[in-house]
C-alpha cells in the first residue's frame, strides 16, 4: 500500500535546459540562437506595463514605498497586538504582500544561511550539478517545469528542497559543501517556520477562527490556518546578471505561489521582485533585515477569496547577480483537505472554491505546471 504519510514523489518532469549561471559566465556561448530562448515578446518583457514616463515612474515609486510593513514583535506584544493585527489584516486584504520586520529570526541564522548559499553557488558547475533534479522529481538543482522546446525560459537556476518536517527531506539533494550548509539551512528553516506559524495564527484570529485564549495557550492549538505551517520547502533562486538583454528576459515568469504562506529572504540587496497591482508591475524594494511575506493560493482558497494570492515575477539586473530564498509553507500532505473554512463563512455565503484532499491539490498543482500554466487557482474555482 502507498505510504500516504510521505510526500508525493515522481510527479514532476522537466526538459533539460542549460545552466544559466554557466551561460552567463561564458558570454561567447550566448549566441543569438541560445539567447532567443530567453527573450520575451514585448508585452511580456520587463519593460511592459512600466513605461519610463516620469509621472508613471513617480507613481510606481509611491506604490512601492507603500508595500505594507508588519512588525511581528508588536503582533506578539499584548500592548500592541490589536493595532498590529489590524495592519496585518489590511495587508492581507489589500495587498497580499507585505514586509515582516522584527521577525525574530536571529541575525546569525540569517547571516549563516546567506553565507552557505553564496558558497554553494561558487562551487564548480560539476559539483552543483551533482545535485541535479532527477528526470521525474521537483527537488534538487536545476530549472522548474520546462515542458516544451518553445517555452520561454527563465534567466535563473534554482535549488528546491523540502525542509520540514524533517522526514520530508531528501538529504541526498542537500549540498554537503560547504560543510555547514545543512545545519545552516536546518536552523533557518525552523526559525522561518516559527514566523509563518505566528503570522498564520494572527491571520486566523483576524478571521475569527481563534480567540485570544487559544493563542495564549500556545501553538498546540491547530486550526486550518496554522496547519499550513506544518510543511515547508525552500526554493533558492540564483539570478545571474544579463548584460546582453536584462530588459528582455525575466528571472522568474509571472506566477502566483501555489502554497499557503511564502516568506522570502533576499540574500543580497539587489531588487528584482515585482508584484502585479492595478495593472502595473510594482517593485518590492527589499527592506534591510526584513522578510517579504505573501499570501499563496491555498490561503485564497481557505479564506474563500478574502485574502488574494497576487501574481508576481522577478526581473534581472544588467550587472549584478541576485539570490533569494523563498520558504513555502503548506499543510502536511496527509493532513485532510483544502477548501473554504466553514467557520468563517457568513450565512448564505457561497463557496468560491472546491474542497479537495491536500494530496490531490499537490497533484493538481503539478499537473497544471506540467501543462505550462502559471497558477492552479483557476482549477479550484467553482463556476456558478
Ligand atoms: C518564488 C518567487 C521571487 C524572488 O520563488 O516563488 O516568487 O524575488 N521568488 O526571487
Ligand atoms: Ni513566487
Amino acid at each position: 500500500m502507498a505510504d500516504t504519510s510521505s510526500k508525493p514523489r515522481n510527479l514532476g518532469a522537466s526538459l533539460p535546459v542549460p545552466n544559466v549561471q554557466d551561460l552567463a559566465a561564458r558570454p561567447a556561448c550566448l549566441d543569438h540562437h541560445v539567447l532567443h530562448r530567453y527573450l520575451r515578446d514585448d508585452d511580456d518583457a520587463p519593460a511592459a506595463l512600466s513605461p519610463s514616463s516620469t509621472n508613471y515612474a513617480a507613481a510606481l515609486a509611491a506604490a512601492s514605498s507603500s508595500v505594507p510593513v508588519v512588525d511581528l514583535a508588536r503582533l506578539l506584544d499584548p500592548a500592541h497586538a490589536d493595532d498590529e493585527a489590524a495592519r496585518l489584516r489590511a495587508a492581507c486584504e489589500d495587498w497580499g504582500f507585505f514586509h515582516v520586520v522584527n521577525h525574530g529570526v536571529p541575525d546569525e541564522v540569517i547571516h549563516d544561511v546567506k553565507e552557505v548559499i553564496k558558497a554553494f553557488f561558487q562551487l564548480p558547475l560539476a559539483d552543483r550539478q551533482a545535485l541535479a533534479q532527477g528526470p521525474a522529481g521537483v527537488e534538487g538543482y536545476g530549472q522548474a517545469f520546462v515542458v516544451s522546446e518553445d517555452q520561454k525560459l527563465d534567466w535563473a537556476d534554482m535549488l528546491f528542497l523540502y525542509t520540514q518536517p524533517p522526514e520530508y527531506r531528501s538529504l541526498n539533494l542537500w549540498p554537503s559543501r560547504p560543510a555547514t550548509f545543512r545545519d545552516s539551512l536546518h536552523r533557518y528553516s525552523l526559525a522561518v517556520q516559527r514566523v509563518a506559524t505566528h503570522l498564520l495564527a494572527a491571520m486566523a484570529r483576524n478571521l475569527g477562527l481563534l480567540d485570544h485564549q487559544d493563542t495564549a495557550a500556545g501553538n498546540g492549538n491547530q486550526n486550518q490556518m496554522t496547519a499550513i505551517a506544518a510543511a515547508q520547502a525552500v526554493r533558492i533562486n540564483y539570478y545571474p546578471p544579463c548584460p546582453q538583454a536584462h530588459d528582455r528576459v525575466l528571472g522568474l515568469s509571472p506566477h502566483s505561489d501555489a502554497v499557503g504562506l511564502t516568506l522570502l529572504l533576499q540574500v543580497s540587496p539587489v531588487p528584482g521582485l515585482q508584484i502585479r497591482r492595478g495593472g502595473a508591475w510594482i517593485p518590492v524594494v527589499p527592506l534591510p533585515g526584513a522578510l517579504v511575506a505573501n499570501v499563496g493560493d491555498v490561503i485564497e482558497v481557505l479564506t474563500n477569496g478574502r485574502y488574494k494570492s497576487i501574481e508576481h515575477r522577478a526581473v534581472v539586473n544588467a550587472t549584478q547577480e541576485r539570490v533569494s530564498v523563498a520558504a513555502f509553507h503548506s499543510a502536511r500532505f496527509d493532513a485532510g483537505t483544502y477548501g473554504p473554512i466553514q467557520e468563517i463563512m457568513r450565512p448564505g455565503e457561497a463557496p468560491l472554491y472546491r474542497t479537495i484532499a491536500v494530496e490531490d491539490y499537490v497533484k493538481l498543482v503539478l499537473s497544471n505546471k506540467l501543462q505550462g500554466k502559471s497558477s492552479a487557482i483557476d482549477a479550484m474555482k467553482i463556476n456558478y
